[in-house]
């Protein structure tokens, strides 16, 4: 018997050690890893950067709290500011704490203003924010909202990619539009540049702050550090976590000035934000990730993947639908049954992971290898072979 409460659906496998793209697992099982902590682990497991990063920072300090100034953060928001658009960052836990922090500033910005009616906030129907109660609710998922009414207010919807819907739905009180530049658990969709740049222009036009939700597909998982990078669009606020860790929990919202002038002492604060711990962590992510070719390098195994996984489409039509994907966050839609697919993968020791609308995502650490990526190839050959 687990004395863990039954809120999730784990798979009956548990692991031992890692070291770069594998797993291996306490039976003695080596698994090759694309599903990277859901979007995590951007440099693999057991990076010796980030061990020595941690290492060396665990014996100096742990956490003083945000009541004392923290160098090692004032160091990464400086590095996340120098190439990005954000001029100012909150550091958090987690994506969804990043997510109600940056409806929170979106909020008091208005309210800074004078405008305190303008507050709600516009998002995609069925999209995922993260499990919190205001990111639920932002969702506009059915089931993920059934059960823990009331419904918090002040969320908004339209349809994925759907400009008419959007203008439709815009308010004098619409203070932000809200979503991930590349969508990760709704099923890897992609918008266009295009899209991107209507949105923005919108915004514009009608004083209203862009969102961009990068915490699954930011920190170089689309190719670039930020996935809106390639429709070269200037978003207000953007939350990221996940691969800014690479396996240590760390959340930040990232902001211009302008905005980030109604964050005043007292508005908002965390514990552990931006704990000595954390940051020194993000610093070796980040510099990890700006090393020249590092970003190049994840471009140029994403084409390859998508071409390769395309070529498996066109050799099984009766089992994939559609590649999809930025970056290395590639969804693979299957017209089989989507457990029994990934059940296949994993018993041929390839770690994924489902998304929505039948898609099985494919994430392998930023760093992974090329020949790597021909044996995951491999083995998915082998298993839509078995159909
Ligand atoms: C786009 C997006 N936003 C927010 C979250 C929530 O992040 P966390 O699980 O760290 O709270 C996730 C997690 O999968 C996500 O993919």
């Amino acid at each position: 018997m687990s004395y863990l409460a039954s809120n999730y659906n784990r798979r009956k496998l548990s692991f031992k050690k890692g070291k770069g793209s594998f797993l291996y697992s306490y039976n003695g099982v080596k698994y090759l890893d694309f599903l990277s902590g859901i979007a995590v682990n951007t440099l693999g497991h057991a990076n010796p950067k980030l061990i020595k990063a941690l290492n060396i920072q665990a014996k100096k300090v742990w956490h003083v709290s945000n009541s004392f100034q923290i160098p090692e953060g004032e160091v990464l928001a400086k590095k996340l500011a120098k190439k990005t658009f954000a001029e100012k960052v909150i550091f958090c836990n987690s994506g969804a704490e990043a997510n109600e922090t940056a409806i929170k500033v979106a909020r008091r910005y208005f309210y800074s203003i004078g405008k305190p009616n303008k507050n709600r906030i516009l998002c995609i129907k069925n999209s995922f924010h993260g499990r919190t109660l205001a990111n639920i609710f932002a969702s506009g998922s059915k089931k993920m909202t059934e059960g823990f009414g009331p419904k918090v207010s002040g969320f908004d919807h339209f349809i994925y990619s759907d400009l008419k819907s959007l203008k439709k739905k815009i308010t004098k009180k619409t203070a932000a539009i809200f979503f991930e530049t590349a969508m990760g658990e709704s099923g890897i969709k992609v918008h266009t540049k295009k899209f991107l740049r209507n949105v923005k222009k919108i915004c514009k036009e009608k004083k209203i702050l862009l969102i961009l939700d990068e915490v699954q597909c930011g920190i170089g998982r689309s190719g670039k550090f930020f996935a809106y990078e390639y429709a070269n669009v200037k978003p207000d606020i953007v939350p990221i976590a996940k691969g800014i860790g690479g396996g240590f929990p760390i959340g930040a919202v990232l902001m211009t000035k302008k905005v980030s002038r109604c964050m005043i002492p007292g508005t908002h604060g965390s514990t552990y934000g931006g704990n000595p711990l954390a940051m020194v962590v993000g610093n070796a992510i980040m510099d990890e990730v700006f090393k020249k070719g590092f970003l190049s390098n994840v471009r140029k195994n994403s084409k390859y993947f998508l071409k390769k996984l395309n070529n498996l489409k066109k050799n099984y039509p009766k089992v994939i639908n559609e590649i999809r994907g930025i970056g290395l966050l590639i969804g693979l839609q299957v017209k089989v049954d989507l457990g029994n697919f990934i059940n296949k993968l994993t018993e041929n020791k390839l770690l994924t992971i489902r998304a929505a609308e039948n898609v099985v995502r494919i994430l392998p650490p930023l760093n992974v290898k090329k020949k790597e990526i021909d044996l995951a190839l491999k083995i998915i050959d082998k298993v839509c072979s078995e159909y």
